[in-house]
């Protein structure tokens, strides 16, 4: 589609950036907080990129008004971070941590003051151990009442001031690696227990959306969705089965069920033949259907290019965590799909494609399907950074990748969807999470790396500048 003329962002867009609680606070075990699975997982040996951790992370925890500060002289309209649930419920639940609380708090005023749009999401995979300890967290039922808990006291807290909410971050991204790969908590391979495990978080982010719409009636709220929208490897009809079928399984399994409450048709009956369609009870797809969001996060880094792939062909390949380029393995289901590489378009030194048409394809692909409003809650280029001597850091890579992605939100607006604002990812540096420090994504240089905390001095990178001028313009100088 191809527009003579492009109507410009609309006022008001949120320009924004994001960041998560356990990459960027530290404070790991200050003031009450109780662990995080996260502060466990890190510390086996051989779990992350030269055993990082993120006890001390950026120090946000103890920098946020420096951090604030930064945002604000930016122009940033909107600012996407998340609360840890162990700094509220240091248990999961039962006695709530106050100093927990007030530090959300603070922050939150200090956004506002500056006049910063805060956008909260309430879980960022930081679920507390002791739930992990007790019933297995994500794997029991007990987990939806003990979230809802957990939101509601951060409804009824920032609800007079956070009208923009993220439920779950990523569900479909950290169950994967929790359940299929084992390179997230809690670490084991088992289909069932993923698609298990998988259907208790749909119920909580159900419940709460529910929850929400008593508690702050005039907010809004969606679950941010790790979306990389399929491509077949060819016009093969077997190429573009395998891609539907990576469609379905990847990507219209949860959306699916945010979207309309439903699972979708032809990966249930397949679950079922194979007995490992989630355990249903009644009640589950009434509470389902009371969960529909007012947007859809969409989390964007890369589209995916699927295959044919027999029975027994490809299962999980190894992944890339070292920067070192073409690591990446194919990895699949056989039977179904599996991934290969897209000639068509360049990588990261992660192996990550760099898309930004399939940015416009995956928005259209929502708004067709669902017609929801969305709002892009991530989008990045994790790179190694470097400092020069002069103190500054020439990141002209991820500003043509932010540019050349934005340049595709506004084709995608000019399409007909709704766009709600932009968050790129990251606001500082932050922990990426498998990857170590040096897999950077922000707009602000963090001085550290994975073993030497150095002095987490901030320093501006030419994306900030860059990205500056981008918010001042609303957009204006993205095209020539
Ligand atoms: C998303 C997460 O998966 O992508 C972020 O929501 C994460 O927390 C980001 O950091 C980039 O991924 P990675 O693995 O490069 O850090």
């Amino acid at each position: 589609m191809l527009h003579r003329q492009l109507r410009p962002f609309q006022p008001g867009f949120l320009w924004g950036s994001a960041s998560a609680a356990y990459q960027i606070e530290g404070a790991w075990n200050e003031d009450g907080k109780g662990p995080s699975v996260w502060d466990v997982f890190t510390k086996i040996e051989g779990k992350t990129y030269q055993g990082s951790n993120g006890d001390v992370a950026m120090d946000h925890y103890h920098r946020y008004q420096e951090d604030v500060a930064l945002m604000a002289e930016m122009g940033l309209k909107a600012y996407r971070f998340s609360v840890s649930w162990p700094r509220i419920y240091p248990a999961g639940h039962g006695e709530v941590n106050e100093a927990g609380l007030q530090f959300y708090d603070n922050l939150i005023n200090e956004l506002v003051s500056h006049g910063i749009e805060p956008v909260l999401t309430l879980y960022h995979w930081d679920v507390p151990q002791a739930l992990m300890d007790e019933y297995g967290a994500w794997e029991s039922r007990r987990i939806i009442e003990d979230f809802d808990r957990y939101c509601v006291t951060l409804f009824k807290r920032y609800g007079d001031r956070v009208k923009y909410w993220v439920s779950l971050n990523e569900q479909n991204y950290n169950t994967h690696h929790g359940f299929i790969t084992a390179m997230h908590p809690p670490g084991v391979k088992d289909r069932k227990r993923f698609y298990q495990a998988n259907h208790h978080a749909f119920l909580a982010n159900a419940k709460v959306i529910d929850s929400f719409r008593t508690h702050v009636p005039d907010g809004k709220i969606g679950p941010s969705f790790a979306y990389s929208p399929a491509y077949p490897a060819s016009s093969s009809p077997e190429d573009t089965l395998a891609f539907e079928n990576a469609e379905e399984f990847t990507n219209y399994w949860w959306l699916d069920v945010y979207c309309r409450g439903e699972y979708p048709q032809i990966p249930l009956k397949y679950l079922e033949e194979q007995r490992l369609a989630p355990i249903m009870e009644e009640g589950d797809l009434e509470l389902l259907r009371k969960g529909i969001p007012d947007f859809v996060g969409v989390n964007y880094y890369q589209t995916i290019t699927y295959t044919h792939n027999p029975l027994d062909g490809v299962a999980e390949g190894r992944m890339n965590t070292t920067g070192k380029k073409g690591t990446n393995e194919s990895t699949g289901i056989p039977g179904l799909y599996k991934t290969t590489a897209n000639l068509h378009l360049e990588t990261s030194n992660w192996d990550w494609a760099i898309d930004p048409i399939g940015l416009r394809i995956g928005l259209r692909r929502i708004t067709s399907r669902y017609g929801l409003p969305v709002f892009i809650t991530e989008n990045g280029l994790g790179e190694f950074d470097k400092l020069e001597a002069d103190d500054r850091i020439h990141d002209d890579y991820r500003i043509a990748y932010l540019k050349s992605h934005l340049q595709q939100c506004l084709q995608a607006i000019n399409d007909g969807v709704e766009l709600i604002g932009y968050c790129s990812w990251s606001f500082t540096d932050v922990l990426s999470w498998l990857n170590g420090y040096q897999k950077r994504y922000g707009f602000v240089y963090v001085d550290r790396d994975e073993t030497n905390e150095r002095t987490l001095r901030r320093i501006k990178k030419d994306s900030f500048t860059w990205y500056q001028e981008v918010i001042r313009t609303n957009g204006g100088n993205l095209f020539p």
